[in-house]
């Protein structure tokens, strides 16, 4: 499968971030990631629909919304209006994920559901067929810039040998040191933040993501 670039504005510099998602977009990166944090949820409060409502013009690569939030079905809209391409919420935060999965598809976005790095994977396994992409956690949820936790890929390389044609996305640590890790064992989408925004040559940096 080809390797795609969600580049995680998280880590770009919020003054700027018209430059920022532009930068992303001439250095190659594929899709744009905003993640949404609720203080609840995770234990950081990030940017909401007002936010991606006002810089969504500002780039031409889908939005791959990214919910750290403890009540997804509710935002659902709200984002979607807001220009969301693709929605992704918490399998932890949520006891109905097919209700959440229909809802978002019902407002023609793409649907992903994710698991932190201590959930086991096995729950997804039911979702495939109806989510679009599984968002598998190499870091906890919450900040930028952590390490990328090694236990998670085994939980990769298991959703793959389940599915293999389900996009998996990873997202958490990930750099030129770990992108081969994960991309061997079956994840194709690949979050970064850090790595690249504090990037000087953001576009050798996406490049090594992809092949490195
Ligand atoms: C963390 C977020 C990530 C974060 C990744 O909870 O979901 O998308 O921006 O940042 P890096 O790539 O710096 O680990
Ligand atoms: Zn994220």
């Amino acid at each position: 499968m080809k390797t795609l670039v969600s580049a995680s504005i998280l880590s770009a510099d919020f003054g700027h971030l018209s430059d920022e998602l532009s930068r992303a977009e001439a250095s190659g990166c594929d899709m744009i990631h905003f993640d949404v944090m609720d203080g609840h949820f995770v234990p950081n409060i990030s940017y909401g629909v007002p936010v991606l409502k006002s810089i969504r013009k500002y780039s031409g690569l889908p939005f791959d919304v990214h919910l750290m939030i403890s009540d997804p079905g509710a935002y659902l809209e709200p984002f979607a209006k807001a220009g969301a391409d693709g929605i992704t919420f918490h399998l932890e935060a949520t006891a109905n994920p097919v209700v959440i999965i229909d809802k978002i598809h019902s407002l023609g976005l793409r649907a992903g559901v994710s698991i932190k790095p201590k959930t086991d994977v096995s729950l997804l396994y039911p979702l495939v067929g109806l989510m679009d992409m599984a968002l598998i956690m190499t870091v906890e949820p919450g900040f930028g810039g952590q390490g990328f936790i090694p236990e998670t890929l085994d939980k990769i390389k298991a959703l793959r040998e389940y599915s293999s044609d389900i996009d998996i996305e990873v997202d958490g640590g990930i750099s030129d040191k770990t992108a081969h890790l994960v991309r061997d064992a079956g994840a194709n989408i690949l979050v970064s933040g850090s790595y690249l925004f504090r990037a000087t040559d953001m576009a050798s940096n996406c490049k090594l993501l992809k092949n490195n």
